[in-house]
């Protein structure tokens, strides 16, 4: 137990798993507060890529020979890694993607042949672009309308507005399980009630959700959920599309090439089954077994008290930063995740933050600055940008306390 908890959680053992939280920036010790961005990977992700080029390297599902086989069972291991860590029902279910964006794109884009002129697809005015604009490339493509449902002032789901919006139109509702912005966590499971009972298809975008709660995709009753690799302490360019099988086994590929197919001729071609049919190509088989590896990592620590202890930075971290007079923070819902997004001012008014960014980065804390991909959301609390601290749960108060610090500085060179 750190003093840095009040909790059973030993924080200090889990960073020391994490090689670059010992970096220093500028000379001071790092506070990597970019979490919701991308996340730190663990020397076990590490070691797992190093060991599979020293010792396994070679191209999968298509060799018979001795490494062949080994990359083949360790990618098959990964993927039932997966399975069980969002509790899908089958390992055929998870395709692996790029990542989030990828895989909206392949439901969009396949799922999506199904829609007709006049269809309806419901997604929220929190969403990150990758959920908005593959939506409208296809409502662009067949005629469909796109349906926005609108957030109070705190950040929240208005959810009789949703209620209105769903009709016997809606074919998809697209949303995101938690903002990447706002940190607001979404009543998903109620949502995607609400959408069955009218006969929709549901995809949620969990790339900030799987990072920081325990998925279960059967008792969500999710039809998709897609999350990225690299937010959850995985390698980069590896994501998963999580889909029902039954929905995956009638849709059509999205990519055509090698591994997705069944027979090639010149006449006609067959496709492979699920989940080959939607993995064309060599697939990133590094990323993959890294992405097993961060996962097993992640089963391997209480996740319960994980949550409790990011609630307990959240809550710290939200009185620290509404300590500093000029303060304003964008996102005050009920059920948040540690994620606090915030506007600074001085006494010369609101600081830019690109300006409060850099000069957090020369005290070595590293934050967001910008629009997060959520342009419409932007507009909706008439900021051009905002100043976005996230946590993971190797963050500790301390690293709180110098963004605070770091925060006053900002404020005296604005002065
Ligand atoms: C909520 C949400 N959706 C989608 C994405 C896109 O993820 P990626 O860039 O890994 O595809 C992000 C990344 O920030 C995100 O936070």
């Amino acid at each position: 137990m750190t003093t840095s908890s009040t909790l059973d959680f030993d924080v200090e053992a889990l960073r020391a798993d994490f090689p670059i939280l010992a970096e220093r920036v500028h000379g001071k010790p790092l506070a990597y507060l970019d979490n919701a961005n991308t996340s730190q990977k663990p020397r076990q992700v590490i070691e797992t890529i190093d060991h599979y080029y020293r010792a396994m390297n070679s191209n999968v599902h298509r060799g018979n020979h001795f490494l062949s086989q080994q990359a083949t069972n360790a990618l098959e291991a990964a993927r039932r890694t997966v399975q069980a860590f969002i509790n899908a029902r089958e390992d055929r279910e998870i395709i692996f993607v790029r990542g989030t964006t990828e895989a909206i794109n392949l439901v969009a884009s396949s799922f999506g042949e199904n829609l007709r002129k006049g269809d309806e697809i419901v997604i929220s005015a929190m969403e990150h672009h990758s959920n908005i604009v593959p939506w409208q490339m296809l409502c662009a493509r067949k005629g469909a309308e796109l349906r926005v449902i609108p957030i109070n002032d705190a950040g929240e789901l208005m959810m009789d507005e949703y209620e209105h919006l769903l009709s016997d139109r809606t074919k998809i509702v697209a949303i995101t399980h938690i903002s990447n912005t706002l940190g607001t966590v979404n009543p998903i499971k109620r949502i995607i009630e609400l959408a069955h009972e009218r006969g929709a298809v549901v995809l949620v975008d969990g790339a900030q959700a799987v990072p920081h709660e325990a998925v279960d995709v059967q008792a969500l009753d999710a039809d998709f959920y897609v999350f990225s690799g690299h937010k959850v302490f995985a390698p980069t360019g590896i994501g998963v599309l999580y889909g029902k099988a039954s929905l995956l086994e009638a849709m059509p590929p999205y990519h055509g090439g090698g591994a997705m197919i069944s027979s090639v001729s010149f006449e006609k071609t067959t496709y492979n089954d699920i989940p080959f049919k939607f993995e064309a190509g060599t697939p990133h088989v590094e990323g993959i077994i890294g992405l097993g590896a961060a996962l097993e990592y992640l089963r391997g620590i209480d996740l319960d008290a994980v949550a409790e202890y990011e609630q307990e930075l959240l809550h710290y971290g939200t009185e620290a930063l509404l300590g500093i007079d000029g303060l304003r923070i964008i996102g005050t819902a009920a059920h948040k995740t540690s994620v606090i997004s915030f506007m600074l001012s001085s006494a010369n008014g609101d600081v830019h933050p690109h300006d409060v960014g850099t000069i957090l980065d020369n005290e070595g804390i590293a934050i967001r600055t910008g629009h997060h991909c959520t342009q419409p959301l932007m507009k909706r609390f008439g900021v051009p940008a905002t100043c976005r601290a996230s946590f993971a749960f190797y963050n500790t108060k301390e690293e709180i306390d110098a963004l605070v610090r770091g925060l006053r500085k900002v404020q005296k060179i604005f002065a």
